[in-house]
């Protein structure tokens, strides 16, 4: 009697749980199709997407980029003469603009419709949490607190210590050249010690010595960020990108570990060193620490919004720098124009570089904004 009872208690065990497998994959099958009808249900042009990848699946195995991806899409839509398209990023909806217009307003006169990047972020990761990664009234209320930070004033403040974060990209790049001027020089890796100098000290008020010590915390930071990235956070990037709820549910940070407890604990810190010996110095983290003070803003967010103003800055002011350089050294008539620019305005100060003299060097303004190519 009893081994009978147990019997039918199993069967019902494994009939329910059959059937709770069964349901839930109707859910699923019923809920991707739904994602993957966005486009359709808006009479928008789209792209078949294919599960689970919608239409990045050329990623694998074939590897391609996702600027090339990016590219692919732009290509077909313009070969069907449409002016915008959908496609899917994983089970998102993505717009593809093939218009100028289209996009001049996307991004001015449509804004308050386009008010998210997309950019992944998880409150179980303050340090994802950030205005690149904020959207809407959330971003608003944020990024309006920083307004004052963007001043023409502020800028001119920062600009001794941008000044003098050159001179020492100088120095080194002087006495490298006297050492063995056949060495080639690695002109990205330049422009990122550079750069991470600048955002060092503008930014947190650090000294980076980038260019001194080849292992400099920032430096080393940048280069985890970017550079070196092991398998596991290349999947979490993945993961996070492609299927930002299912992360987020899960927690998964798109920041690494050791670069997450670097910022974290380095802006700790800061933060007590000035509040106990009552220091105050001309930085952004000032501005936070301030805001902090006042009651806008939580240390975590402190911690997010510092992060991302080195993120942000470093990497791609190295990048911008570095195509710069290679588009003046395959185009030597440009490069000596640029020079001729640089050195007619430097004589007409003896020598001074100034924030105002940097602005007067036009044809150097054009050439780094690509308007002279
Ligand atoms: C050549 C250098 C740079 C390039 C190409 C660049 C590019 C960009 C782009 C494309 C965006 C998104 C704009 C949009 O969605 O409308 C952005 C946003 C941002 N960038 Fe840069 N950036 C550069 C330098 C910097 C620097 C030096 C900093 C800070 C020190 C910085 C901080 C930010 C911040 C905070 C945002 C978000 C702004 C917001 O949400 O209000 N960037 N940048
Ligand atoms: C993108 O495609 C072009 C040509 O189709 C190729 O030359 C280039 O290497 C690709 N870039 C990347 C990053 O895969």
């Amino acid at each position: 009697m009893f081994i009978i009872l147990l019997q039918i208690f199993r069967m019902e065990a494994v009939v329910t749980a059959l059937v709770t497998i069964f349901t839930s994959l109707v859910i699923a099958v019923l809920y991707v199709q739904y994602c993957y009808s966005y486009w359709k249900r808006r009479n928008v042009p789209y792209l078949d997407p294919h599960f689970p990848l919608g239409n990045h699946h050329t990623m694998f195995p074939k590897g391609i980029s996702i600027g090339n991806i990016s590219r692919q899409f732009y290509q077909e839509f313009k070969n069907r003469g449409v002016k915008l398209g959908g496609v899917y990023m994983g089970l998102q909806p993505q717009l593809v603009v093939t218009d100028p217009l289209l996009a001049k307003n996307v991004l001015i006169t449509d804004y308050q419709h386009f008010d998210d990047r997309g950019i992944y972020k998880t409150k179980s990761a303050p340090i994802t949490v950030n205005i690149f990664a904020q959207a809407g009234a959330e971003w608003k209320n944020a990024r309006s607190k920083f307004t004052p930070t963007f001043t023409v004033a502020k800028m001119k403040t920062m600009f001794d210590t941008v000044r003098t974060c050159s001179e020492i990209m100088e120095q080194h790049l002087l006495k490298t050249v006297e050492e063995d001027c056949s060495k080639d020089i690695d002109i990205l890796e330049t422009m990122a010690c550079f750069t991470t100098d600048v955002i060092g000290a503008v930014i947190f008020g650090i000294q980076c010595n980038s260019f001194k010590y080849h292992d400099a915390e920032f430096r080393k930071m940048g280069r985890d960020l970017f550079e070196e990235f092991h398998y596991i956070d290349g999947l979490k990037l993945f993961l996070t990108q492609y299927f930002p709820r299912l992360s987020d549910f899960l927690g998964v940070s798109n920041i690494q570990k050791g670069v997450t407890e670097f910022f974290t604990n380095s802006v700790k810190e800061a933060v007590e060193y000035r509040e106990k010996a009552g220091v105050k110095r001309q930085d952004f983290l000032q501005t936070l620490i301030d805001l902090r003070s006042q009651g806008k803003l939580t240390l975590d967010e402190v911690i997010g919004q510092a992060f991302l103003f080195f993120a942000a800055g470093f990497e791609t002011s190295s990048n911008a720098g570095t195509m710069c350089l290679y588009e003046l050294a395959l185009q030597q008539d440009l490069q000596d124009k640029v020079r001729a620019n640089v050195n007619s305005i430097l004589n007409k100060y003896n020598g001074e570089v100034t924030y105002d003299t940097l602005n007067e060097m036009k044809y150097l303004n054009q050439v780094f904004e690509g308007e002279g190519f």
